[in-house]
């Protein structure tokens, strides 16, 4: 598979010298591919929409997203269509970065049902029936759950568990170590959706953004006209 994907890319990279540092790029051959409203952080700015969607590659070649306040986390997958992109914690403990993350400052969003963890000291089976057991937060006599807020489980818990907080993320995030969350500014998932790129029109103003026809040798972001 990246034998594969390393034939398919590189004559496309090395055709791509004519968008001016703009062309689809990656940290590793089986990598998310970058392009705009994202860069990674050697490209010129104009590739990406604003500082929000820069990445960087760490040395084990992961795609790093950094979210405020200092929340690295891996990017597994951009869906460019639908502006969502699929993040997790490459310590395998979401759950001890998520306290620390403050969407409302960044360029991102979710509508995730909030949930609340507990802190149980009776063991309670892990059906995945509407929560999750969170294992790294989890010490010797006592288990972690994640409970989605409005779930009717929560009166059971009452009694041996003791809530820990409420997170406005899904429980599933706390159990599978998984984030996903939307963009809705820059609105480029229209001109993703008829197979064209998008990107900042030179001599318009900044924060506009256009739908460009994708060449023929390459599928990357034409950042300029
Ligand atoms: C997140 O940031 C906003 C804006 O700076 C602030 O009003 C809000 O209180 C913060 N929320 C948390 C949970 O820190
Ligand atoms: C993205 O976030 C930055 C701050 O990190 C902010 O200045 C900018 O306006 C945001 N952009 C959008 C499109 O929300
Ligand atoms: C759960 O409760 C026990 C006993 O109070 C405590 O030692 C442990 O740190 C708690 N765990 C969490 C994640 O709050
Ligand atoms: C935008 O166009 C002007 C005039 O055609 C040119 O001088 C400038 O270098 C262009 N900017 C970029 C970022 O390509
Ligand atoms: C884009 O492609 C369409 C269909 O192939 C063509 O009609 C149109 O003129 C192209 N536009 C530009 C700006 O090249």
């Amino acid at each position: 598979m990246s034998i594969l994907l390393f034939l398919v890319f590189f004559p496309l990279l090395s055709l791509g010298h004519t968008l001016e540092g703009c062309e689809d790029s990656s940290c590793n051959n089986d990598g998310p591919v970058i392009h705009f409203p994202f860069r990674l952080s050697h490209q010129p700015k104009h590739c990406g929409y604003d500082l929000g969607f820069e990445l960087h590659c760490n040395n084990k070649k992961d795609t790093i997203l950094e979210l405020p306040s200092s929340v690295h986390l891996v990017v597994e997958k951009i869906d460019y269509v639908s502006q969502q992109i699929h993040l997790y914690d490459p310590e395998e403990c979401i759950a001890t970065k998520l306290p620390k993350l403050n969407l409302s400052q960044s360029n991102f969003t979710n509508d995730d049902y909030p949930t609340d963890l507990f802190n149980c000291s009776a063991p309670f089976s892990d059906n995945n029936y509407g929560y999750y057991l969170v294992p790294c937060l989890s010490s010797p006599g006592y288990q972690v759950h994640a409970v989605t807020s409005t779930s009717r489980l929560q009166y059971f818990l009452y009694g041996p568990c003791t809530k820990i907080h409420q997170y406005p993320y899904s429980h599933s995030t706390f159990g599978e170590n998984k984030l996903q969350l939307n963009w809705l500014i820059p609105l480029c998932g229209n001109c993703e959706f008829k197979g064209m790129d998008c990107g900042f029109k030179n001599g318009t103003k900044l924060s506009e953004t256009h739908c460009f026809n994708r060449t023929m040798t390459h599928k990357g972001t034409i950042c300029m006209s």
